[in-house]
This record gives C-alpha cells, sequence and structure tokens, in this order.
C-alpha cells in the first residue's frame, strides 16, 4: 500500500529538478499528480512519465494558479497535498541587483508560494485535511554571498510556512523544506567549474552535494501521515553544510593536521 493512496497533489515547478523527483516519488506512492510549470511543455512529458495531469502555469499569477487548482480539485474530487516548489535564483552583490530582478526573485519564490496557500487553503479548509509543503533554502536561514534577494524570497517562505500553520491548523499542515546543494539543472553552473565546487562538496560534512530524490523523500515525509503532529516546521536537507562556521571548520580540520603527532 502506498503512503499517498487515493490522494490528489498539485507539485508546482514539477517539470524539472526536486519538482520532477518529487512527482515521480509521490507517483510511486499512489497520488494522483498534477504537474504545474510554466514549461509547459516538459510538464507534459513529466505527467505522461507519472500518469497525472500536467498544467502550464506561472505561479506568479495568482489569479491563474486559484483556477488550476479548483480545476484539478473539481476534476479529481479532491485535493490532499500542495508542494510549492517553483523557485529560481541569481548570484550577483546586492547593491547591483536592479528592481526587475529583485521583483522577479520575490515573486516567483516569495509570492508564488503565498499564491499556492492562498488558493489551496480553502478547498483544504472546506474539505477538513490537507498538507502543504513548501521549498525553501538553507539560503533562508544562513545565507552566503551574492544571493541576498533569493534569501530574503526564501526567509519569506519560512515565515509563510509559519504563519499558515498557525492559520490553518487542525485541518492543513504547513511545512517547508529547506536544502542544500543539490544537483538540478538550477545548480548545473557549478558542475562547470570543479576547480572552485569540488572543495565546497569536500566541506559539506555528508561529503557530497544532493540527489533531488533525497529531498523528494522528506517532501513526502511531510506530506504524508508519518508527519501527522508536525507543522509550521522548517526542515534543512543539506548534508550539514550549513554546521560550518564560515570555512573556519575546514581550516582548522587542516590546522589539526599539520600539528597532530605522527
Ligand atoms: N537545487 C538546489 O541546490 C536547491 C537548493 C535550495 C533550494 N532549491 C529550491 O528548490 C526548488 C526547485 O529547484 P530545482 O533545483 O529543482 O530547480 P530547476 O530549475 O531544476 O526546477 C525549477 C522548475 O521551476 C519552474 N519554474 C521556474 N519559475 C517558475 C514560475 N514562475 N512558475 C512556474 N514554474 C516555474 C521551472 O520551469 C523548472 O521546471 C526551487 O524553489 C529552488 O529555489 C534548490
Amino acid at each position: 500500500m502506498g503512503e499517498l493512496d487515493g490522494q490528489v497533489a498539485i507539485i508546482t515547478g514539477g517539470a524539472s529538478g526536486i519538482g520532477r523527483a518529487t512527482a515521480v516519488r509521490f507517483a510511486a506512492e499512489g497520488a494522483a499528480v498534477a504537474v504545474l510549470d510554466r514549461d509547459g511543455e516538459t510538464a507534459a512529458r513529466v505527467a505522461e512519465e507519472v500518469g497525472g495531469s500536467a498544467h502550464a502555469l506561472d505561479v506568479r499569477d495568482g489569479e491563474a494558479f486559484a483556477r488550476v487548482l479548483r480545476a484539478v480539485a473539481d476534476v479529481a474530487g479532491r485535493l490532499d497535498v500542495l508542494f510549492n516548489n517553483a523557485g529560481t535564483g541569481d548570484l550577483r552583490p546586492l547593491h547591483t541587483v536592479d528592481d526587475k530582478l529583485w521583483h522577479r526573485l520575490i515573486d516567483v519564490n516569495l509570492t508564488g508560494t503565498f499564491n499556492g496557500i492562498r488558493a489551496a487553503a480553502p478547498l483544504m479548509l472546506e474539505a477538513g485535511r490537507g498538507a502543504i509543503v513548501n521549498n525553501a533554502s538553507v539560503s533562508a536561514l544562513t545565507p552566503t554571498r551574492n544571493e541576498a534577494a533569493y534569501s530574503a524570497a526564501k526567509a519569506g517562505v519560512v515565515a509563510l510556512t509559519k504563519s499558515g500553520a498557525l492559520e490553518y491548523g487542525p485541518s492543513i499542515r504547513v511545512n517547508c523544506v529547506a536544502p542544500g546543494h543539490v544537483r538540478t539543472p538550477l545548480t548545473a553552473v557549478w558542475e562547470q567549474f570543479p576547480d572552485v565546487f569540488d572543495p565546497v562538496a569536500r566541506a559539506i560534512p555528508l561529503g557530497r552535494i544532493g540527489h533531488a530524490d533525497e529531498i523528494a523523500e522528506v517532501v513526502l515525509f511531510l506530506a504524508s501521515a508519518r508527519a501527522s503532529y508536525i507543522t509550521g516546521q522548517t526542515v534543512v536537507v543539506d548534508g550539514g553544510i550549513s554546521l560550518p562556521q564560515a570555512g573556519t571548520d575546514v581550516a582548522l580540520a587542516e590546522l589539526f593536521e599539520r600539528f597532530s603527532p605522527g
């Protein structure tokens, strides 16, 4: 028996990376999955793969988001899970972020998540049950340089998660996942510079960057009845990368190597 047998799940940004891996995982657990993405063509391919439906949607459009959610719930007769996963990033110094980029990063990452919760809540409240999982990032909790707008947007996602949990319990649980470095098209640029990235991977306590299905596994847990007493939480899934203090840990390990006896 699957963990999501008979349930209907909506995944935004489901055409690629973490969203696609979660669509595959949810479907394997018996859910009917609706794959929402601004790239409708790729969403359709993923939907075919998981035996679900595809819907072209830009999460920044709140009205369209609500329409798609209602249509999915009407056709299926229920809506159990929403994974607000669509997101986008950019790297540049804070003072060089222009208005257009600031608004794009805030709108896709934060407003998109807000639009999803706002559209799903009435349907789930009416049914008296539901689980929402949002995708933030470790950058929401421990930002690195040159991703100020992205980190601020993702910190907003963590706050929205807590607000949603307060307002919609006991019917709806709202939780959040905060991935570290995960190999997806979003982070593919890293792979082009192994001289820069390999030391980063070595500094991760678990010694490597993550796989999308390792995030999907945690999303499944938070969406499932196994997490029935968890709400308002942000689960960090980062191989421990947010533990070391700005490289001090790596430097101290090297010092220890140099001065340790034998
Ligand atoms: N990959 C990582 O290392 C990492 C780390 C932390 C957080 N995240 C977060 O995980 C989520 C998924 O990232 P990923 O790495 O799988 O990226 P990805 O680029 O592989 O997938 C993102 C998907 O979102 C879709 N999308 C982008 N903007 C959209 C919009 N406005 N409306 C609808 N769909 C849109 C894209 O078309 C794409 O299919 C994002 O929210 C990202 O910020 C990723």
